[in-house]
């Protein structure tokens, strides 16, 4: 079945501001990237890279072999950001390198130079391989050099990449957009003694060191540009089951190891609700804490922070959560990041399928309870345009705009559909749903249009029109949505009712008995101003501000910074100065500067942080803590 969605026009929904007239989405257009894949195609990659960290700089070239779509097309536009280009040819032949001219246009803060590669007329096949000669710079928006001392081990530096969303660009010139995809190649060139690996297959053994520091890869699935990652450390191997392993320091490889034990049996799960593996091993690599996100969904090798490596295989849904993008995401591709909804939507109902096989009943309802009260908050907290699933993100940097409105609203709706049709019925169109656009990216009217073709038919009347239109045009929650409960949150709630009247003391509560959900569910659920004699009572009972699980800790630094809880300082500033995980950092600072006290407090802990955050982190964080600054 063809899917025609190109000529389909809709307008910006609830567009605030009369003055400016706003011109209609095209679906399916990428507005975050200068390439014109309707004139050419980067099918395939080659790189051979150098590392060097004394230089903090990615050196090499790159061939990109490119299929011209448009005949008369005879521009090559890619996407750059901070690269320095030395030189361009036309491979006319192995031996025959023909030099090309090109131009590196003006910096636009959010999307970087456009590469404008002309080609010579001689040049007409149509496939050709462009050769760049180029260099990252250190201040390349999708790299971290991260020193050695803020490492785990603390004896070698670590680099690592994060492509998603529009950062490629900055080790790599290409056309950085998730509906161009490509295999790749590559050679990477390390300091001896140090370890590469990608998200690809390894043809160097992966398990042997390689004494002269040179790692070859090759992907053969062809993958989006933001899919494309790199890690340099000093990194050793431990499997966690016949097609799982673990990456990382050595001082933190058995609790890695033993934390993830469970991913080859989420891999089991995945696999039978919605179909085969893909893409041969799935391997994490645990990255150091300035790590800015959770994960990273990277083909076969996810991007993990340490953060979640509680001890008690608490925070395990990330794991699946990554896992799970080996569908939705890595395999069914958002065409554009207005549909990011698509992938991390489906992921987080996929996440909870997981979660719910694995782990039980009851941790999966805490789980996805603890989920509503998060896209609660963000839906009290953004405008009504950004809390449409297929949010208009045009002119808007695609890092800064993502809230979990399209993670957690996209799962509940799909959990909806499921109450209409039954989970097994979705489960099954999902998994039809992969199949069937494997190895594509697709738009939002796209996704619908396959949704009113293949699922509403199975059931006559089980959703209507206006519904549909209601979960994915309209802000906020339609209220028949089918919301999560927990049963074990309702007990935390009657206790946490009887603390705050005094009927119970802290040391009664059954605390010690807690999951880090319960405790999560607790602390978030107190009221905004809690009296300092109950703070201190249940922090003596319990050791909240030195709890050593991130989530928890968390959650009661947020109820510190609310109550000006003073005992909680140096653990706050040890928390912002070691964490560089946005999502646990960014509400601190937000929370610090809503007083005076607190922003200075802010200013004087980002001063000293700031320059071991990763500049994914630090481009959000400036707005924040200068923001209020200015007050
Ligand atoms: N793909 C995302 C991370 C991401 C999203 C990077 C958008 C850049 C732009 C990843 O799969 C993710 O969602 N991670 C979450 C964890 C998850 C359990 C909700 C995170 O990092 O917190
Ligand atoms: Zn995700």
């Amino acid at each position: 079945m063809k899917i025609l969605f190109a000529a389909l026009l809709i307008s910006a929904p609830f567009v605030t501001s009369a003055a400016a007239p706003v011109d209609p989405i095209v679906p399916g257009k990428d507005y975050h990237s200068y390439a014109d894949p309707s004139a050419f195609r980067v099918r395939h990659l080659e790189l051979d890279l150098t590392a060097s960290f004394e230089d903090q700089r990615l050196s090499g070239v790159a061939d990109l072999t490119v299929t011209r779509i448009s005949p008369d097309a005879n521009k090559l536009v890619l996407d750059t950001r901070d690269l320095v280009i030395r030189q361009a040819w036309w491979v006319k032949s192995r031996s025959d390198l023909v030099p090309v001219r090109f131009t590196v246009g003006a910096r636009d803060a959010m999307l970087g130079s456009p590469l404008s590669i002309d080609l010579p007329a001689e040049a007409k096949a149509s496939e050709l391989v462009i050769r760049i000669s180029y260099q990252t710079r250190p201040e390349a928006s999708g790299l971290q050099w991260v020193p050695a001392q803020l490492t785990a081990d603390k004896t070698h530096p670590f680099l690592f990449t994060q492509s998603q969303a529009i950062h490629a660009r900055s080790w790599i010139p290409l056309q950085d957009s998730p509906q161009v995809r490509m295999t790749f190649d590559a050679t990477i060139r390390v300091p001896a003694g140090m370890r590469a690996v990608m998200g690809a297959e390894s043809v160097t053994n992966p398990l042997e060191l390689v004494p002269d520091g040179v790692f070859r890869f090759r992907m053969p699935q062809a993958i989006p540009s933001y899919l494309v990652a790199l890690g340099v450390g000093k990194l050793e191997f431990r499997a966690t089951g016949p097609r799982t392993g673990v990456y990382a320091e050595s001082s933190i490889v058995e609790a890695a190891a033993k934390e993830f034990s469970d991913t080859e049996q989420m891999m089991e799960v995945s696999e039978k609700l919605f179909g085969a593996y893909r893409w041969g091993r799935y391997d994490l690599l645990i990255l150091p804490p300035s790590f800015p996100f959770g994960g990273m969904e990277n083909p076969r090798l996810s991007f993990i922070t340490p953060t979640v490596i509680a001890g008690d295989k608490s925070l395990t849904s990330l794991i699946a959560h990554e896992l799970a993008h080996s569908w939705s995401g890595n395999l069914v591709t958002n065409a554009t990041w207005r549909d990011l909804w698509l992938n991390e939507g489906f992921t987080v109902y996929l996440q909870n399928r997981i979660m719910l096989a694995v782990y039980g009943e009851r941790r999966a309802a805490m789980e996805e309870a603890l989920d509503l009260q998060i896209v609660r908050r963000e839906l009290e907290t953004n405008p009504p345009s950004d809390q449409i699933l297929a949010i208009d993100l045009r002119g808007r940097d695609p890092d800064d705009a993502f809230t979990q409105i399209p993670y957690i609203k996209g799962a509940l709706f799909v959990s909806w559909l499921g109450s209409r049709f039954g989970v097994e019925n979705v489960d099954r169109f999902l998994q039809e749903y992969f199949d069937h656009f494997q190895f594509q990216s697709i738009a939002t009217e796209q996704f619908r249009a396959y949704l009113e073709a293949k699922l509403l038919p199975q059931k006559a009347g089980a959703v209507t029109q206006a519904e549909l239109d209601e979960w994915m045009l309209a802000p906020g929650l339609p209220k028949y949505a089918v919301l999560p409960t927990s049963d074990a949150f309702d007990k935390v709630d009657g206790l946490r009712t009887d603390w705050l009247s005094g009927k119970l003391a802290a040391a009664q509560l059954p605390g010690k008995d807690w999951t880090t959900h319960e405790w999560v569910h607790f602390i978030d659920g107190l009221p905004k101003k809690v009296p300092a004699n109950q703070l201190t009572e249940i922090d003596e009972a319990f050791a909240l501000t030195n709890a050593g699980n991130s989530e928890i800790a968390f959650s009661w630094l947020r109820v510190a910074i609310a109550n000006e809880y003073s005992p909680a300082w140096p653990r706050l500033e040890n928390y912002l100065t070691t964490i560089g995980r946005r999502k646990l950092i960014k509400p601190l600072y937000e929370d610090l500067m809503k007083t005076p006290a607190g922003a200075e407090r802010a200013r004087a802990i980002y001063a000293k942080a700031r320059a071991n955050y990763h500049p994914i982190a630090t481009t959000t964080l400036d707005a924040t803590v200068h923001k209020a600054s200015k007050r």
